[in-house]
């Protein structure tokens, strides 16, 4: 069939929105017509990396929200007219899948980064007849429709709005999974989030959920400060890093508890590992690149730092969880979004990197 997508031709960008032959569901597949598609920071990763990192032409897009309209011959739990929300995927079979641990699949790079199926496939061609990537993380969504890996399939209640809920794929899960799953952020406890985006300001509604008592947001934009503040936030910091410690330790009366690096920035990173106290533990999920070095007796008191990938979520059940949350009108992320057609794609992506937008959502016709 014949779909429109967003296709990124050229590492830098910008997106060009194309006709793209779509090929048949595979056994293990779902036919997906999008309904909307937030846009997170990783579709953006390329923007970052040396060009020879550049996978080829494809389309990226790893928030997606639809409806089902076919399905794989091995698909027995998920049915033509299904209203899904797609995520990460993963094998189901290593060491990470087999303990639960689905984020940290040790073979999610195959699954998720690859621009193409496990198999080598791809199930784009341009009307040249030139491959174009798929199956990023597992539903290159960035297209009004796309063939999906069964586990990026989380099945949501059809009541529900699909223009609001593709951003719980990525950007909030790991935010507000950050918070319950990865942390256990308690009632009472000091947290701090450094960046105040999508992932932080979820982090921000979930720690408000959970009960913190000091929510500390950091960002250098005052309108995403006004929204922490709106949000949870009891305090708010816009500082240079090398200032960032000290006030930190003011604002929490002498180390926090928890923190959670949204920046990849590493002077932020080491001044919010600096701003816990002897056994508060930070959440790293901020991508960045080289070394991250930390004073080696900061550590041997007693802190603790860990990595993140999508919140330690088990989307199937994170996702419905957290769509109940904002339903009950406890978790309001719906309020980041704001909308594109998919024509407009990279008015969207400039609109989020001047810090105007949190959440771009793209809609399909
Ligand atoms: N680990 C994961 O599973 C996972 C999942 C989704 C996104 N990510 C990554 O998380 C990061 C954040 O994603 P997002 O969608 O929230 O992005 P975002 O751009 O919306 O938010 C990042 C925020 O950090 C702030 N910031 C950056 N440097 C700063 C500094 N030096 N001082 C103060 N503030 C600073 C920016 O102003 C911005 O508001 C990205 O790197 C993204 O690729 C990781
Ligand atoms: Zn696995
Ligand atoms: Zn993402």
């Amino acid at each position: 069939m014949l779909v429109k997508a967003a296709v990124l031709r050229s590492g830098n960008g910008p997106f060009s929105v194309e006709e793209l032959e779509l090929s048949e569901p595979q056994a293990g597949e779902v036919l997906v017509k999008m309904v909307a598609a937030g846009m997170c920071h990783t579709d953006l990763l390329s923007r970052d990396l040396p060009p020879e990192f550049f996978a080829g032409p494809q389309v990226y897009g790893h928030e997606g929200a639809g409806v089902v309209e076919a399905v794989g011959s091995e698909v027995t739990d998920i049915a033509v007219g299904d209203h899904v929300v797609l995520s990460f995927n993963y094998c189901g079979d290593c060491t990470a899948c087999s303990k639960g641990r689905l984020p940290y699949c040790f073979n999610f790079g195959a699954h998720n980064m690859n621009a193409r199926r496990p198999d080598g496939s791809s199930a784009f061609t341009d009307t040249n007849g030139e491959r174009v990537g798929s199956h990023f993380f597992g539903q290159s969504s960035f297209a009004s429709h796309s063939l999906v890996a069964r586990p990026s399939v989380v099945k949501v209640d059809p009541s529900l709005d699909l223009t609001r809920l593709g951003p719980l794929g990525c950007g909030i899960q790991t935010g507000a999974g950050t918070v319950f799953n990865t942390l256990g952020v308690e009632a009472g406890s000091s947290f701090v989030v450094a960046g105040a985006g999508a992932l932080g300001l979820s982090a921000v509604m979930a720690a408000k959920v959970a009960g913190a008592t000091n929510i500390i947001a950091i960002d250098r934009h005052a309108n995403r400060l006004e929204l922490a503040t709106r949000f949870g936030a009891t305090e708010t910091i816009s500082a240079p890093p090398a200032e960032l410690t000290g006030l930190i330790h003011e604002a929490t009366g002498g180390g926090s508890d928890y923190a959670f690096d949204t920046t990849g920035n590493a002077e932020v990173v080491r001044a919010c590992q600096q701003g816990l106290h002897n056994i508060g533990t930070i959440a790293l999920a901020g991508v960045g690149f080289g070394d991250l070095t930390f004073d080696f007796l900061s550590m041997i008191s007693g802190r603790r730092i860990v990595g993140v990938m999508e919140g330690d979520a088990t989307p199937s059940e994170f996702i419905p969880h957290l769509a109940q949350l904002n339903a009950d009108g406890q978790f309001p992320f719906d309020e980041l979004i704001q909308t594109f057609p998919l024509d407009q794609i990279n008015d969207a992506e400039a609109a989020s990197a001047s810090g105007q937008v949190i959440k771009p959502v793209l809609l399909f016709e």
